[in-house]
């Protein structure tokens, strides 16, 4: 462990969920028809490395595209947040935008990421740390679909920012999403702001292509939430038998992913045994795809406005800075 992961480690507010609601989750997505897994268990240490691998793949506009709008934006957002404040992250993951986040910012007082990998948590904080030893490291290793306690800074913020870049909250159905905003309202206080990344409605088969890229490490990260399962709740799913599917569907604008079963099995989950037909398709993974006027909606849903909107040329990816109604 590096010096500046140990400083992490110390300042860790450590709320991880037991491998219980894992299994309990489990047990009741595998119980329905169709049947389903949750995708917040994708990030483990593997699926997160996974992840990281996923953003750096050619068909994977999303990361390249926000972070270049990011970067073009980063003045207008740093005059509107003004000085001191307090950054709170949901799904951190790496680090590598919040990184150019806390440097574009004017002395921002400290920085609180809300990450589920406790792995990944402490080796993005340990990073930042040794990067920006002016700002307060406040790791929370959390579910932050979850109300997250969150710690308060020793030096008084002039103002909260919520980041949420990604396009993460297109992870969740409507109505998670809505309660996520609205948790964040709460955090934000009356004069906080959010600064949330959206990917934005475009031509199927470039979102599709994201969704299944050529070096099949999208495949892989999917695969990996069966071998967390098996090594984490005692399950057995075969690996070989359960193969990577992800299809936009236009009604509801969104990539929807399953694992398939490759031929009739059965699952054995603490005592309780699945049975998997040949082609039986298990959904994994929403990632919602929106509008300008979707998303504002659903803003407004959870007593948000969107206070500025940036997008890149090609209208592919958006930033959206949001306020308290
Ligand atoms: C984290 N999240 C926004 C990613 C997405 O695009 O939905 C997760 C992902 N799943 C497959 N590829 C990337």
């Amino acid at each position: 462990m590096t010096p500046a992961t140990a400083r992490a480690q110390a300042a860790l507010t450590d709320l991880h969920p037991p491998a219980d609601d894992i299994l309990d989750d489990a047990l009741t997505g595998l119980s329905r028809t169709p049947k389903r897994l949750p995708s917040k268990y994708f990030y483990d240490a593997q699926g997160s490395r996974l992840f990281d691998a996923i953003t750096r793949q050619p068909e994977y506009y999303l990361t390249r595209v926000e972070q270049a709008l990011l970067d073009d934006y980063l003045p207008a957002i740093a005059n509107a947040i003004g000085g001191g404040a307090h950054v709170v992250e949901y799904g951190s993951g790496s680090g590598h935008k919040t990184w150019r986040l806390l440097e574009g910012l004017r002395a921002p007082v400290a920085y609180t990421p809300v990450e589920i990998s406790r792995a990944t948590l402490l080796a993005s904080t340990g990073r930042l740390a040794d990067a920006f030893p002016a700002i307060q490291m406040l790791p929370v290793c959390a579910d932050f679909t979850r109300p997250v306690p969150l710690p308060v800074p020793s030096r008084r913020p002039q103002r909260t920012l919520v980041f949420f870049p990604g396009s993460t909250l297109g992870n969740f159905t409507h109505d998670e999403a809505v309660g996520i905003l609205a948790a964040m309202r709460q955090v934000m206080g009356a004069d906080g702001r959010a600064l949330i990344g959206i990917d934005l409605q475009k031509d199927p088969a470039l979102i599709e292509a994201a969704y299944n890229d050529a070096a099949g490490v999208t495949a892989a990260f999917t695969l990996n939430l069966l071998a967390r399962l098996n090594r984490e709740i005692g399950s057995d799913f075969d690996l070989a038998g359960f193969r990577h599917h992800a299809i936009y569907v236009r009604e509801r604008s969104r990539i929807e992913t399953f694992l398939v079963s490759q031929r009739v099995q059965d699952v054995q989950v603490a005592g309780h045994r699945f049975h998997f037909d040949r082609g039986e398709a298990m959904l994994v993974e929403y990632s919602h795809k929106y509008s300008d006027g979707g998303f504002a909606t659903l803003a407004a849903a959870a007593g948000l406005a969107v206070a500025d909107a940036r997008n890149d040329p090609r209208d592919w990816f958006g930033l959206r800075l949001l306020r308290p109604a």
